[in-house]
């Protein structure tokens, strides 16, 4: 009989949100006449722009005919949308279309990303922080025991009230530092001094910051970075992770990509540098055949005058849901973070409640779903995270509700 992964047992049995599906359905099975707002996972309600939908329309009709049909595309993405990504996006800070890979999200690159490094390296993550982060470091083996809540081999890098949500520089060296930008969940962001922190310490430590910027297009301020790569000496020592699920809707669509430049190096055993971009690469074309034609064309459908409009409108709808949130919390005098330039708000429970607790309240005397923090780390405890992601009329439902 073969062996199992004993990592797999280490890691809490569910992932955070199928666990607070699981907990909704349990009580909607149980009480399903109450009217549930649902505000716990970000996951997005305005239909897809109808530049997306046209392109895929249109390249579904190109799959008739022998002439226009595409089989097995670039494992690495399609040029027309690498090019399109680096035009719009990258072009001003030297990342060229080799450095782009288009893959179905986020969540499967920060996932899969570990795949490249050694089970040996010393991982570093704020905390909170999008369980993915955590649970694959774990899987891989390279997080050590689960003790009290957390991982004997990671390093946390708490972010909270007391540091203005900006984690401090471990005390050791770390090898690989995971930063989200905006903030996945408490909402916040870094500035262009404090993001060049870290690109710093990682420069002078040779160790490699994996930024997720799967939030960059809700940044509204001013001097917050939208991409690592505007701090200089970042191309050296970052790799990026995009995804277009917040950006135009594409949660069920499916469409990310990764940016690995080619200067970004790491150590083999006999101490030779070597590119990150050339094993991720390999590692891609093995184990991932692309993402879909019609997907991709919708991708970059985005990228036109008229689809970055379309999709200036859902942010612009989703924030200011975001905007009435904040608003309706600090009005009844909740310590509330973030909602600016994230679609999330980072709450502080009242009176000292236990997240889940809060969490509870809130499903049975509410009827709102929001996430606890504390499913993101034991930083998170003590706080929950509200989702601006849905429909206005509920939103504002929800804070009425909140009001009473
Ligand atoms: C979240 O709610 O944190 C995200 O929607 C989860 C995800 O993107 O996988």
């Amino acid at each position: 009989m073969p062996t199992i992964n004993e990592n797999f047992i280490k890691i809490p049995a569910t992932y955070l949100f199928s666990e607070i599906a699981r907990r909704v359905s349990a009580y909607r099975s149980e009480h399903p006449d109450v009217d549930i707002i649902r505000m716990g996972i970000g996951d997005v309600t305005l239909p897809l722009p109808d530049v997306c939908v046209d392109a895929m329309i249109k390249a579904a009709e190109e799959q008739r005919s022998v002439a226009t049909f595409r089989g097995y595309g670039p494992e690495q993405g399609y040029d027309f949308l690498r090019k399109a990504i680096v035009e719009n996006d990258f072009q001003a800070f030297g990342i060229e279309e080799d450095e782009v890979f288009v893959s179905d999200g986020a969540k499967s690159d920060t996932g899969n990303i570990g795949d490249i490094f050694s089970r040996d390296n010393k991982v570093a993550i704020t905390d909170p922080s999008y369980p993915v982060y955590v649970d694959t470091n774990a899987m891989g083996g390279r997080a050590g025991q689960f003790l009290n809540g957390q991982w004997s081999g990671l390093v946390y890098l708490p972010c909270n009230e007391s540091n203005r949500f900006v984690p401090e520089l471990p005390a050791g060296k770390v090898d690989i530092i995971y930063l989200c930008y905006p903030n996945n969940p408490t909402g916040t962001v870094l500035t262009r001094e404090q993001l060049a922190v870290w690109v710093n310490y990682a420069r002078d430590k040779g160790a490699v910051i994996l930024f997720d910027a799967a939030y960059e297009a809700f940044i509204s301020e001013k001097d917050v970075p939208h991409t690592i790569y505007e701090i200089d000496g970042a191309k050296e020592v970052a790799i990026e992770f995009r995804s277009f699920s917040k950006t135009a809707g594409f949660t069920g669509t499916r469409c990310g990509y990764t940016v690995v430049p080619k200067s970004v190096k790491a150590l083999s055993e006999n101490g030779e540098r070597v590119a990150l971009n050339k094993l991720w690469l390999r590692r891609q074309t093995t184990k991932f055949n692309g993402v879909s034609y019609a997907v991709q064309r919708a991708a970059e459908a985005t990228y036109t005058p008229e689809g970055k409009r379309q999709v200036r409108s859902l942010i612009d709808y989703y924030m200011d849901n975001a905007r009435i949130i904040r608003q309706a919390l600090q009005s009844i005098g909740m310590s509330v973070y973030g909602g600016v330039n994230a679609p999330y708000i980072w709450v502080k429970t009242p009176d000292r409640m236990g997240s889940w607790d809060y969490f509870d309240y809130l499903l049975k005397e509410k009827g709102i779903v929001c996430t606890p923090g504390a499913g993101f780390g034991a930083s998170g405890e003590g706080f929950v995270r509200f989702s601006a992601f849905g429909e206005k009329e509920r939103i504002v439902e929800a804070t009425r509700r909140l009001l009473r």
